[in-house]
């Protein structure tokens, strides 16, 4: 299967992660299935990402709540009938809301297992019946270096990350079976303001949403014959001065 061949859904490209990597898709010429959860915003992401994206390349949107089953079952449908296949799945929602335990809210604590975790379970779970072995599948999971290690700014957070490499590698386990490729790819702090907000924190020494597109879109399109199973970035500087 060639560039062009391939068809991607990437979800979150709303956000900087998520944009990045699908403007690196673009300008590789592929066929790419863009979604948000608001279609307002994800108009004008898809409008951005054209704008790169090499000549070749055909771009259709879908929006879907990824934390809600219905939206999901309906998003998968459309995206599967976008081009008639989703070779790659690439899930990239995710969130964190800081604090002291006991400061949590349970709703806020609900939402960041929803955005993180349940979010994986639910497009896993309309992705692959919809596969052909024949043709096979990819997912690729957007977790952290907090599902590693864990951190006392975001316990909850890094307790979601660390589920989501847990449901990943028994997915990696489960799809063999269904010719699906399963990776996690986990970056450390980047520059983006969705997932910072107004947090005083070192942007200038974080990686830069272009860098951590690059790892993904390297795993993404990757041949058919390898699978990576979780790969970790950081940024050189930030991790030489730990
Ligand atoms: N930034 C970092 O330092 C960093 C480091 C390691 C890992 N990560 C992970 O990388 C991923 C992307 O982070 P980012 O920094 O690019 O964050 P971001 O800019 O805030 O983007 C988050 C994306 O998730 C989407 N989203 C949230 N809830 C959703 C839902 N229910 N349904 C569908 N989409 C939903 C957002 O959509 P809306 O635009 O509609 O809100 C947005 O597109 C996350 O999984 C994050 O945990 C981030």
């Amino acid at each position: 299967m060639n560039a062009t061949d391939k068809v991607y859904l990437v979800t979150g490209v709303t956000g900087g992660i998520g944009g990045a990597t699908a403007a690196w898709l673009a300008k590789q010429g592929n066929k790419l299935i863009l979604s948000g959860r608001n279609q307002a915003k994800l108009d004008e992401a898809a409008t951005k990402i054209a704008k790169v994206a090499a000549s070749q390349t055909q771009i259709k949107t879908v929006a879907m709540d990824v934390t809600d089953e219905d939206s999901v079952i309906a998003g998968m449908d459309k995206a599967f009938a976008a081009f008639g296949k989703v070779d790659c799945l690439i899930n990239i929602p995710g969130m964190s809301i800081p604090g002291k335990i006991a400061e949590t809210e349970l709703d806020s604590y609900r939402k960041m297992i929803d955005v993180n975790v349940t979010s994986v379970f639910l497009t896993a779970k309309h992705y692959v019946p919809k596969v052909d072995p024949e043709v096979g599948g990819q997912i690729i999971n957007i977790s952290s270096v907090a599902g590693k290690t864990a951190n006392p700014a975001a316990p909850i957070y890094c307790t979601a990350k660390a589920a989501m490499n847990m449901l990943s590698a028994g997915l990696a386990l489960q799809l063999k079976a269904n010719n699906i490729r399963v990776s996690i790819v986990s970056p450390g702090a980047t520059s983006t303001a969705g997932f910072w907000g107004d947090r005083p924190v070192p942007h200038d020494k974080f990686l830069k949403v272009d860098e951590v597109a690059l790892v993904i879109g390297f795993v993404a399109t990757l041949p058919q014959s390898i699978v990576l199973h979780d790969v970790v970035v950081e940024p050189w500087e930030f991790y030489r001065s730990k």
